[in-house]
C-alpha cells in the first residue's frame, strides 16, 4: 500500500448521529482514532431518519440503483461535514429503507423492522459499490472494515470480486446474529453457492454475522478474553465451530474509549469538573447534582451514605435481573443509594419503577435514554455496577474508572481484561482499580458490594484504589495502531 491506507469502515450506528450502545461509541472514536495514526478514514452508515435531522453540511455525492429484495432501490449517497468529525461521513440515503422514527433495528413497538435483511443487505451492496469506487467518486479503499451483522455480509460480497479491497470484520456483540429465512435469501439475490453450512447457511436460514466471520480476511472481536469465551459453547451462539476454524485470523483487539468525550476534566454534560489530581469539590458536586435528579437528597447524610449507579440497556445481558433480586436485600442490610438509568425490556422497566416507588430514598431509577444523565451518572456516583453475563468489551467500565467511580463487575469479557479485583495488597500495589466476582448469582453479587462497601468505609484504601483507575489510560492509541497493523498484514501479538 502506498501513502496512507484508505480505509471504509461501515457501522450501523455512529455518535452522536445515532446511538443505542457502545457500538455508535466506536464508530465515532475508533475512526478517528485511525485517522489520528495515519489512515485515510471514510465512514459510512445509513441516512436514517435522526441522523438526517442532525447532519450539518450536507450534498449529494452520487445517485445509483442498488437491489433490494425482489426490487430495485434508487439511492443518493449523501456526504456530510459534521462538526466534531475529522472527515467526510457519507449516509445512504433510502428513504423507503431508512426514513423511518425511532431505533435503527425496532420499530416502536420492539419488534424488529420487518425488512432488516433488505435494510442491511442495501447497506453492504452500497458500501462495496464505495470501497471499490464504482460510483467513480475517485476514491477506493485499501481495506473495508465492516462492524456486526449489519455489515456482514460486506466481506461476503467483497469475496466475490476478482479485485478487491482487504476486509477486516469485527464482532461487537456475537448474541446478535442478523439470521434470515432462506425466503429473503433468495428474494434478496444473494448467490447460490453462499448457501451451503461452510458459507453462510445456518440452520435452514442464513446469518449475517456468520457470513463476516467466513468471508472476511481478518476477524477481529473487542477483547481478548471475549475472543476466546466465543470459540467455546457457552458463549458461541452456534458460531463456536465456524469461530474456531477461523481462530488463525481472530483476534482480540480492547475497546479504547474517546478521552475527549468522557473526561471529569472537561465534559460538557457537567456543571462541576474533577481530575485525579484535585477530585474535590468535583466529585462532590456532582453527587449532589445526581442526588437531586432524583429527589433523594433529603437527609444530612445523604452526601455520606455511598451512592451506586447504574447505566445500561435493561436486559439480562447486562445483569440486570440480579440486580432486581439483590436490591430487597440490599435495602434492609446496608444504608447504600442506588441509581439506574437504563431503558430494555419492559418487565425489567416495570419492576425498577416498582421498586424506586416503594423505596425513593434508596432508588432512583430513569427508564430511558439520556446522555447527560449517563454522564452524571459516571460522575456523581461513588461506585458503578456491571454485572454483566458476557461483555464482548464494555465502554461504561472504563468511563467509571476514569470518573473516579471503581466498577463491580462480573468476570466476563473486556470486564475481565480491564477491571482488576480490590483483593489484599493490590490496592497498596497500585494494580486493583475495581470489584470482580466469580459466581454469577445474587449471592456473587452482593458479595462483591459489599467488599466495595467496606472499601469505601475507608477512606485511605478508597482513594489509593480510585486514584488507580483514574490514573490509567483506555485511549485508543494502541488499539489503532494494532488495527492499522492488521490492515497491513502484519503480524498482530495480543490475542494469546
Ligand atoms: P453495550 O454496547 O453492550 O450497550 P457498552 O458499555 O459498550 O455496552 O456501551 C454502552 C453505551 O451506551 C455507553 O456509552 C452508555 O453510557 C450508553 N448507554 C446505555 N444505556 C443508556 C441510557 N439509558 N442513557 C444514556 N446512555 C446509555
Ligand atoms: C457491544 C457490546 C459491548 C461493546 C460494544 C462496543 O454493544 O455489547 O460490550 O463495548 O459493542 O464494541
Amino acid at each position: 500500500m502506498h501513502g496512507k491506507t484508505r480505509v471504509l469502515f461501515s457501522v450501523s450506528e455512529i455518535y452522536p448521529l445515532v446511538k443505542t450502545g457502545g457500538l455508535a461509541d466506536v464508530g465515532y472514536s475508533l475512526p478517528h482514532a485511525l485517522h489520528r495514526v495515519g489512515a485515510e478514514v471514510r465512514v459510512v452508515m445509513p441516512a436514517y431518519r435522526v441522523a438526517l435531522a442532525q447532519a450539518q453540511a450536507m450534498r449529494v455525492l452520487a445517485w445509483t440503483e442498488v437491489q433490494g429484495a425482489g426490487r430495485m432501490h434508487n439511492v443518493r449517497i449523501l456526504e456530510v461535514q459534521q462538526e466534531g468529525f475529522a472527515f467526510p461521513l457519507w449516509l445512504v440515503d433510502c428513504a423507503e429503507l431508512y426514513d423511518r422514527p425511532g431505533n435503527p433495528y425496532m420499530q416502536p413497538d420492539g419488534h424488529d423492522w420487518p425488512d432488516n435483511a433488505e435494510r442491511f443487505t442495501v447497506l453492504a451492496r452500497v458500501t462495496v459499490a464505495l470501497a471499490t469506487d464504482a460510483l467513480e467518486l475517485g476514491w477506493r479503499a485499501d481495506v473495508v472494515h465492516a462492524n456486526d451483522w449489519q455489515t456482514g455480509l460486506v466481506p461476503a460480497l467483497l469475496s466475490e470480486l476478482p479485485e478487491r479491497p482487504k476486509s477486516v470484520f469485527t464482532i461487537h456483540n456475537l448474541s446478535f446474529g442478523g439470521h434470515f429465512g432462506p425466503d429473503q435469501f433468495y428474494r434478496l439475490g444473494l448467490p447460490r453457492h453462499w448457501w451451503a453450512v461452510d458459507s453462510v447457511e445456518f440452520y435452514g436460514g442464513f446469518s449475517m454475522l456468520k457470513a463476516g466471520i467466513v468471508y472476511a480476511d481478518e476477524v477481529t472481536t473487542v477483547s481478548p478474553t471475549y475472543a476466546h469465551e466465543i470459540c467455546t459453547s457457552d458463549a458461541g451462539y452456534g458460531l463456536q465451530g465456524v469461530l474456531q476454524v477461523s481462530r488463525h485470523k481472530l483476534h482480540g483487539i480492547l475497546n479504547g474509549i474517546d478521552e475527549t468525550l468522557w473526561d471529569p476534566e472537561t465534559d460538557v454534560f457537567l456543571s462541576a469538573h474533577y481530575s485525579a489530581r484535585r477530585r474535590q469539590p468535583g466529585k462532590a458536586l456532582n453527587k449532589q447534582a445526581l442526588l437531586r435528579q432524583f429527589d433523594m437528597h433529603g437527609g444530612e447524610s445523604a452526601q455520606q451514605v455511598p451512592l451506586v449507579g447504574m447505566v445500561g440497556r435493561l436486559v439480562e445481558q447486562k445483569g440486570i435481573d440480579l440486580v432486581l433480586a439483590a436490591l430487597p436485600d440490599w435495602f434492609t442490610r446496608t444504608q447504600a443509594r442506588f441509581v439506574i438509568v437504563g431503558s430494555g425490556q419492559a418487565h425489567f422497566e416495570q419492576q425498577l419503577r416498582e421498586l424506586a416507588a416503594l423505596h425513593p430514598q434508596r432508588l432512583g431509577v430513569y427508564i430511558g435514554y439520556d446522555e447527560m444523565l449517563a454522564h452524571l451518572v459516571e460522575a456523581g456516583a461513588d461506585m458503578f455496577l456491571m454485572p454483566s453475563r458476557f461483555e464482548p468489551c464494555g465502554l461504561n467500565q472504563m468511563y467509571s474508572l476514569r470518573y473516579g467511580t471503581p466498577p463491580i463487575v462480573y468476570r466476563t469479557g473486556g470486564l475481565a481484561d480491564t477491571v482488576f479485583d480490590a483483593s489484599d495488597g493490590h490496592v497498596d500495589e497500585g494494580i486493583a482499580n475495581g470489584f470482580v466476582f466469580d459466581e454469577l448469582s445474587p449471592h456473587g453479587l452482593s458479595d462483591a458490594l459489599d467488599r466495595a462497601l467496606a472499601c469505601y468505609a475507608q477512606p485511605r484504601r478508597w482513594h489509593a484504589l480510585v486514584r488507580t483507575g483514574m490514573n490509567q489510560s483506555f485511549g485508543w492509541e494502541h488499539s489503532a495502531m494494532t488495527y492499522l497493523a492488521l490492515y497491513h498484514g502484519q503480524p498482530v501479538m495480543m490475542n494469546e
